[in-house]
């Protein structure tokens, strides 16, 4: 799939963004090996800590329906400066989706190819847990 179809399916679900308190719409689309498309958007909460970013929306809708091998996701946002995902968000898709590539875009439809290793470098995983000092 064509990362100007992503990036189509992507403001798609912005649109779905449900953030009354920043008013900052986040959407994502992830593409899987086998070619399943899921997107996703940020949904925010009263109590503030509990909003989850659109990357593990997409991710999580994913991870439940079966999928773990991951060919790359694209973000965007109404910014005009690109979207990069947050630090809880790179851990996740780190340790789910494995080094897949992030394609982070800005509010003109331009496009910045990056790897997760690039985001989130020395990142920690399953293999870290095994690393212990016996
Ligand atoms: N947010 C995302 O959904 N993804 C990102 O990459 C950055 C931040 C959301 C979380 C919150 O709802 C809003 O954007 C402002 O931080």
């Amino acid at each position: 799939m064509s990362n100007e179809k992503l990036l189509t399916l992507a403001r798609e679900a912005l649109q779905h963004s449900y953030s009354p308190y920043s008013q900052f719409r986040v959407g994502a689309a992830l593409l899987t090996d086998s070619g399943r498309l899921f997107t996703g958007c940020n949904i925010e909460n009263s109590s503030f800590s509990l909003t989850i970013c659109a990357e593990r929306t997409a991710l999580f809708k994913a991870v439940s329906e079966g999928e773990t091998v991951f060919s790359k996701m694209l973000i965007v946002s109404d910014a005009d400066d690109f979207i990069t995902p947050c630090g809880a968000c790179r851990q996740v898709i780190s340790d789910l989706a494995g080094n897949i590539d992030i394609i982070l875009t800005n509010a003109r439809g331009e496009m910045q190819h990056k790897k997760i290793s690039d985001l989130l470098p020395l990142a920690f995983g399953q293999e870290s847990l095994s690393k212990k000092h016996k």
